[in-house]
C-alpha cells in the first residue's frame, strides 16, 4: 500500500466514524513563538484540547506535517526523519478510551489488514499522579489483542506531554513485530531492539501539568498519532523508509549521479532536502536564527553530503525537480512552490560554496602557521574552529590535511563536537520547554556578546571605556560606551579579534551571587550600581569579564558564533555606539 493510500484510508475511515477532516497546519507555527515548527498533530489544537470549542466539531482527523530537530544528528541510519507526517484524530471532549481503542484496533486489522498476533499495546502502569490504565488495558483485550500481547509501563513510556508544560496524560501505544528474531527472552516493545516498532501513540488527553504540578483538563481529549513513512514502510516490508516510494526516486537518483559510495549520506541528502522543501514551501527561508538557522543547517548538511558523494553541486535542481514529481501528490502546495523552493536552496548552495571557499583560506593560513613552526599536526581544536567559526566541514578539513601531508586529531575533533552538540541540543530543549520566556537563543547570545565587547573595548581604547547603554534584538546588538573620538580601523579589528579569540577559546560563563560590597570591591563592571539590591548576580566570563546582570547567559563563550562590527558611529557627546551582529 502507497503512503497516500494509507493517509485516504485513514482519514475517509475517521470521516466514516463522525470526524470532521480538518487540513494540515503550517510547519511554522501561527502564533505560537514557543516552538520552531509543528511537532505534533495536537499543537495547533491546544485551545480546543483546552475547552474552546471547535468550528468543526469534536470529532477531527487531519494529516499533520511535522518536523522534530532534535535527533538531526541521527539522520542517516535506518530510521530517523526531521520531517515527517503524522495521521491523527481528536475527540475533544466528546469519546474516550473505549471508543479509542475500538477504532484503532478495527482500522489496524480490517483497513490496513495486520494481522493480530502481530500487534502488541502499551498501557500505563500507575503512579502518584494518575491510576494505573485498567480500562485501556480492558478495552484491548476486549477487542481482541492476544494474551501476553499487552504491557504496562510508567511515565517514561506511557505519558504524553509536548515539552514541560500543558496539556497530558497517559497514553496507549501500538507496536508492530516486524518478526525479527527476540533480542532476548525478555525482549518487549520497549527495549528498542527492533523487533516492535511503534505504529501509533492514543492519548488520553484529560490533565494539565505547569510548574505547580497536574490539574484535570475541563474536558476529557483524545489525542492519537500516526507516523505515515513508518507505517508505509512496514505494510511494504520494507527496511527503511528510504526504500520506500516517499524516498526511492531521489535515492536511486543519488546513486547514478554519486562517484563516491555512503548510504549515509544518500539518506541525509534525499531527508534534508525532503525536509528544506517543505519548510521553505510552508514560509521558512534560511537564516541565522531559530528556525531559519534550522533551515540552513538542513541545506548545508545537504550540500556537504553531496560533495562527500562527489555530485555536482548545480544537480541540486534536478534534485529538487524530481522531488517536487515524487511528492506532489502527497503535497499538492510543492508543485506550486516549485520555482520558489529551488530559488531559495540556490542561494542559500552558493552561499555555502563561498563559506567552503573562505573556510579552505582560513585552512591554507592555519597550515602556514603550523609549517612555520615546524610541526605537522593539525589538532582537533583546529578542525573544531573552522567548524565552528567558518562552517568548514571537518571531513574536508580531513581530505586537505591529507593532500598536505600533514597528520590531524579527528578524535580531539569528536570529543569537541560531541560536547558542542550536547550543549546545543541542551540549547534546543531549553528552546522547547522555556519557549514561553521572552529571551530567545539569539538575545541571549548577543547579552554574552556585550559583555565580552566592553571587556575588548577597554583592551584596545582604554579603562576609561564604560557601558553607557544597549540594546539587543534577536538580529543584532547595539552597545553605547564613553569614548571620545571615532574609533580607528584598526582598533576596529583589534576589538573583532579580541572577541572573536575569546569566542574560541571557549571561556565558561560562571554566574556568580554576591553581595553588593563584595562585587563593588572585586571592581566588577556595572552601568548603575545604585540600581542593584544587596545581594547582585555577576557573571564571570574567565579573567576577561566581570560585570554585574540579571543575565541569562549562554554557559560558554563558544555558543556564539563569529563577532562582526558592523558599525561605529557618534551615539551624542563623549558616546560612541557600535552595531556588531554574530554570525
Ligand atoms: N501527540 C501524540 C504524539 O505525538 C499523539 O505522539
Amino acid at each position: 500500500m502507497k503512503a497516500i493510500e494509507i493517509r485516504n484510508k485513514y482519514l475517509n475511515f475517521f470521516k466514516n466514524h463522525g470526524h470532521s477532516i480538518i487540513p494540515s497546519a503550517p510547519l511554522i507555527p501561527e502564533n505560537d513563538p514557543s516552538v520552531l515548527f509543528t511537532t505534533a498533530g495536537m499543537q495547533p489544537l491546544v485551545p480546543y484540547l483546552l475547552g474552546e470549542p471547535h468550528p468543526e466539531g469534536k470529532r477531527l482527523t487531519d494529516y499533520q506535517k511535522c518536523v522534530r530537530t532534535n535527533d538531526i544528528d541521527e539522520v542517516g541510519d535506518n530510521r530517523h526523519l526531521t520531517y515527517f507526517e503524522m495521521l491523527g484524530n481528536w475527540s475533544l471532549g466528546d469519546y474516550f478510551k473505549e471508543e479509542s481503542i475500538k477504532m484503532s484496533f478495527e482500522f489496524l486489522t480490517k483497513e490496513l489488514g495486520i494481522p493480530v498476533e502481530k500487534l502488541s499495546v502499551t498501557v500505563f502502569e500507575g503512579d502518584k499522579d494518575c491510576p494505573r490504565d485498567e480500562v485501556a488495558a480492558k478495552c484491548w483485550k476486549d477487542v481482541g489483542i492476544l494474551d501476553g500481547h499487552i504491557y504496562y509501563y510508567g511515565k517514561d513510556d506511557n505519558w504524553w506531554i509536548a515539552g514541560e508544560i500543558g496539556p497530558c496524560g497517559p497514553d496507549t501505544e501500538m507496536f508492530y513485530d516486524t518478526g525479527k528474531p527476540a533480542c532476548s527472552p525478555n525482549c518487549q516493545p520497549s527495549c528498542g531492539c527492533g523487533k516492535y516498532v511503534e505504529i501509533w501513540n492514543n492519548v488520553f488527553m484529560e490533565y494539565y501539568k505547569d510548574e505547580k504540578g497536574y490539574t484535570k483538563l475541563k474536558q476529557q481529549n483524545v489525542d492519537t498519532g500516526l507516523g505515515l513513512e513508518r507505517m508505509t514502510m512496514l505494510l511494504q516490508g520494507k527496511e527503511t523508509p528510504f526504500d520506500t516510494e516517499i524516498f526511492k526516486p531521489v535515492m536511486d537518483k543519488l546513486l547514478e549521479l554519486q562517484k563516491a559510495d555512503s548510504v549515509e549520506s544518500r539518506r541525509i541528502i534525499a531527508e534534508h532536502l525532503r525536509s528544506s522543501m517543505m519548510i521553505i514551501s510552508d514560509g521558512g527561508r534560511p537564516s541565522n536564527l531559530d528556525r531559519g538557522y534550522v533551515l540552513r543547517r538542513l541545506i548545508r548538511r545537504m550540500i556537504r553530503h553531496m560533495n562527500k558523494l562527489q555530485i555536482d553541486l548545480e544537480k541540486i535542481t534536478e534534485l529538487i525537480d524530481l522531488n517536487v514529481d515524487t511528492l506532489k501528490e502527497l503535497y499538492p502546495d510543492l508543485e506550486k512552490n516549485r520555482e520558489l523552493i529551488k530559488a531559495v536552496i540556490v542561494e542559500e548552495k552558493n552561499k555555502f560554496v563561498k563559506t567552503l571557499d573562505k573556510g579552505e583560506r582560513e585552512f591554507n593560513k592555519e597550515i602556514e602557521k603550523i609549517k612555520a613552526q615546524g610541526k605537522t599536526e593539525i589538532t582537533g581544536e583546529i578542525v573544531f574552529r573552522l567548524y565552528d567559526t567558518y562552517g568548514f566541514p571537518p571531513e574536508v578539513t580531513k581530505d586537505l590535511a591529507i593532500e598536505n601531508k600533514m597528520t590531524i586529531s579527528m578524535n580531539e575533533f569528536n570529543e569537541l563536537f560531541k560536547a558542542h552538540q550536547e550543549k546545543s541540543r541542551a540549547g534546543a530543549n531549553q528552546k522547547f520547554k522555556g519557549g514561553l520566556a521572552s529571551t530567545g537563543e539569539m538575545e541571549t547570545k548577543y547579552h554574552t556578546a556585550t559583555h565580552l565587547l566592553n571587556a575588548a573595548l577597554k583592551q584596545v581604547l582604554g579603562p576609561h571605556v564604560h557601558q553607557r547603554g544597549s540594546n539587543i534584538t534577536e538580529e543584532r546588538m547595539r552597545f553605547d560606551f564613553s569614548h571620545d573620538s571615532k574609533m580607528t580601523e584598526e582598533e576596529k579589528k583589534q576589538t573583532e579579534d579580541l572577541v572573536n579569540k575569546w569566542i574560541s577559546d571557549a571561556i565558561p560563563v560562571e554566574k556568580l551571587e554576591m553581595k553588593k560590597e563584595e562585587a563593588i570591591a572585586m571592581k566588577a563592571e556595572a552601568m548603575f550600581i545604585e540600581k542593584y539590591g544587596d545581594i547582585v548576580t555577576v557573571y564571570k566570563i574567565g579573567d576577561i569579564s566581570l560585570e554585574l546582570c540579571g543575565g541569562p547567559h549562554v554557559s560558554n563563550t563558544s555558543e556564539l558564533g563569529h563577532f562582526k562590527i558592523k558599525k561605529e558611529e557618534s551615539s551624542s557627546s563623549g558616546v560612541r555606539r557600535i552595531k556588531a551582529i554574530l554570525e
